[in-house]
């Protein structure tokens, strides 16, 4: 457990060797020898009607000698076995348990803490070598390989070049006992010693890391307990050679060296980074031994210092498609001399290794049910499918959701707005400011948020003001701002030609306008018309589950959401918010490398839409612009929340009649006809 493989195993089979029969993925650095303590695992006692079998303690060998010296000389909790040295009696339930800890690490909370089987791409393993002998002329490293290929089976390896200066020494060292860190991600290729240190080497670390274009995510773990010792971001230094992709690629496109600056400075950032970790985790940066790298198109093409011009337009060509695998010293980030990277595949032009380790994370591929994945920045990339088949596309949302483009936008922050209520009745606001936990007519709000201010608002808090605005009436379903509401509440004012809303009267004073109110129906209608090509590919009129992931997913409630009409129609307990599943993903394929595998064959599969060059688009989109949207109904986010009746409002803010929300199919039919 917990992988719940079985088989029968004559008496006296050491719990370890049923364990690599049966396929399951249990550590083991020394060999065997009950000193490296990673091979733990523990006996479940009771009656398991499910497997039909009494799991005891008496059908496990009784502490030996090796457990003994190990037990003594280090931590083997209560109940805890080296498998390697116990062997089988009789029946057994087999727990592996998921946090074999060696060392005293500090262990993040905050990261993702689902279970990851282990089966890493780099391995440790500890031999020991025959020494030197003047009537077999064998060299020292061929001597090792022997051994290597004796006790861990490891055939035919390779190894790195910058090893063999060193490999005389090392076997000196350590007395003839050594731990080579052996290379073996794919089956087709020959496994490579990467690493060789004198002795017993119970540590090998790995880092996953999403390039994202606003900010970079790293997570640094152990690839012998799969545990997740430190977790850091920062910001992509990238941003001040231009905000969104496309203005990168531009840079890169006016300036003869702008490829070359951004690379550096998206290495210099990762580097910074991995020192960040290691700090934090107490762990030696040479100890780092493999790294996975996940980005969009552009991000993945910058880091690996490929111009990304030709993904700035048709055919959107990338350089290359496929995963990518090189050393971390061929890249500006040095580490340990063998340490190797991992690239996942993009899945288009558009559409990149994030998006693919997010898919790796969520599943669509994995499960019968329609799920929708949606990574929302300035570039969404959405991802649709189940077991059968499975779309992606990506659409141009724009910088509007982040809070580029309104007029009190500002990123995530102490100071900003990120929840906002609007009365019906009176249209007076209420709401929450990061960094504060009142509400702003709870007592005590002003004196809490004295230290940050209300400076602006954020992304999440843009998508409930704007679908309360529209819920309480203050906008029409076009998202015309009703001027004739200024006669019923002070906060509807006319600001030139067209009407605002104040949510804050303040130093500075934040107001929807019109065109923020323009600029998010903008950004919503690219993506929900991005969605509904990939549902027409589909052949689909719904979807069973919605993720959404990355830092925006995270802090929009789905209900907003939906009433906006970012997504389409759905259960809302079935929309979730999935965090950063593609540096998920990428943990994934850093700890596991049958994910690489998995992953890779999925991409090959996996129908990709260009967006632009779809002549529905523009229709879906034009379409989408009305909240939550012209002809789509939407039955059961209207049972979760009162939609308020039609109201037509003209371009310049004058109220028509209003009219009951009714979605008729000859009503739709006549909508469709007039346009
Ligand atoms: S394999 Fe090392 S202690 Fe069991």
């Amino acid at each position: 457990m917990p992988s719940g493989k079985r088989g029968r195993f004559p008496v006296g089979t050491a719990v370890l060797e049923a364990a690599r029969t049966l396929g399951v993925y249990v550590e083991s650095v020394c060999g065997g020898r009950g000193i490296c303590g990673r091979c733990q695992v523990e006996v479940q006692e009771g009656r398991f009607a499910k497997h039909g079998i009494t799991s005891s303690n008496d059908h496990i060998s009784e502490f030996g000698p090796k457990e003994q010296r190990y037990a003594e000389k280090r931590d083997l909790k209560e109940g805890r076995r080296l498998s390697c040295s116990a062997t089988i009696l009789g029946d057994l339930v087999v727990d592996v348990p998921q946090d074999v800890q060696i060392n005293a690490q500090v262990v993040r909370k905050d990261a993702d803490t689902r279970i990851i089987e282990r089966n890493p791409a780099v391995r440790m393993c500890y031999v020991e070598v025959e020494e030197p002998d003047m009537h077999k002329p064998l060299g020292d490293l061929d001597r090792l390989k022997i051994a290597l290929e004796n006790e861990w089976g490891v055939r035919d390896l390779e190894v790195d070049t910058y090893l063999l200066a060193n490999v005389q020494r090392i076997l000196r060292k350590g007395e003839w006992g050594v731990t080579a860190a052996i290379h073996y991600d794919e089956e087709t290729a020959r496994p490579t010693m990467i690493g060789l240190w004198p002795g017993l080497k119970n540590e090998a670390y790995g880092i996953a890391c999403d390039i994202g274009s606003t900010t970079i995510a790293m997570h640094l773990s152990s690839l012998l307990s799969v545990r997740t010792i430190a977790s850091a971001g920062t910001s992509n230094p990238q941003i001040r050679f231009g905000e969104d992709l496309m203005s990168r690629v531009s840079y890169v496109m006016m300036n003869p060296d702008g490829r070359e600056g951004m690379t550096l400075a998206v290495r210099e950032a990762i580097n910074r980074l991995i020192d960040k970790v290691c700090a934090e985790g107490g762990v030696a940066r040479e100890d780092i031994l493999d790294a996975v790298f996940v980005g969009n198109p552009i991000m993945h093409h910058l880091f690996l210092g490929i111009d990304p011009t030709e993904l700035g337009g048709a055919p959107f060509a990338l350089a290359v498609s496929g995963a990518v695998h090189l050393k971390s010293s061929e890249i500006g980030l040095p580490m340990n001399p063998g340490t190797r990277v991992y690239m996942l595949p993009c899945i288009a032009g558009h559409v990149g290794a994030d998006a693919a380790a997010a898919t790796l994370a969520e599943g669509p591929h994995r499960q019968d049910e329609m799920m929708l994945l949606v990574d929302v920045g300035t570039n969404a990339e959405i991802v649709l499918g189940n077991r059968q088949r499975t779309v992606a596309a990506s659409s141009p949302t724009g910088p509007a959701f982040e809070g580029a483009e309104i007029s009190g936008g500002q990123r995530a922050a102490p100071g900003a707005i990120e929840r906002v209520r609007i009365d019906p009745v009176t249209l007076e606001p209420r709401f929450r400011v990061i960094g504060t936990e009142q509400w702003s007519d709870e007592p005590g709000f002003n004196e809490a948020v004295q230290a940050s201010g209300i400076t602006g608002i954020c992304g999440s808090a843009i998508i409930e003001v704007i679908a309360e605005m529209y819920l309480s009436g203050i906008i029409s379903e076009d998202g015309v701002v009703d001027g004739s509401l200024v006669a019923k509440s002070p906060r509807v004012r006319a600001t030139g030609r067209t009407f605002s809303y104040l949510l804050h009267e303040g130093s500075p004073a934040i107001t929807i306008t019109q065109n923020d109110v323009r600029a998010i129906q903008l950004a919503k209608a690219a993506l929900y018309a991005g969605i509904k090509l990939l549902m027409d590919k589909l052949g689909i009129d719904h979807v069973d589950q919605i993720r959404f992931a990355g830092a925006f997913g995270s802090f929009i409630d789905p209900k907003y959401a939906m009433v906006l009409g970012l997504i389409p129609d759905c259960d809302l307990d079935k929309v979730q918010a999935v965090g950063n599943a593609a540096g998920t993903g990428a943990r994934m394929a850093l700890l596991n490398r049958n994910y690489r595998r998995e992953i890779e064959d999925t991409v090959t599969r996996i129908e990709k839409i260009e967006t632009a060059l779809e002549p529905k688009f523009q229709e879906h989109f034009v379409y989408a612009m009305a909240m939550p949207n012209k002809i789509d109904p939407f039955p059961k986010l209207s049972k979760a929340v009162t939609l308020p009746p039609r109201k037509n409002v003209s371009e310049d803010g004058v109220a028509g009649d209003a009219t009951p929300r009714r979605r008729s199919r000859e009503d739709r039919a006549t909508r469709r006809n007039r346009e």
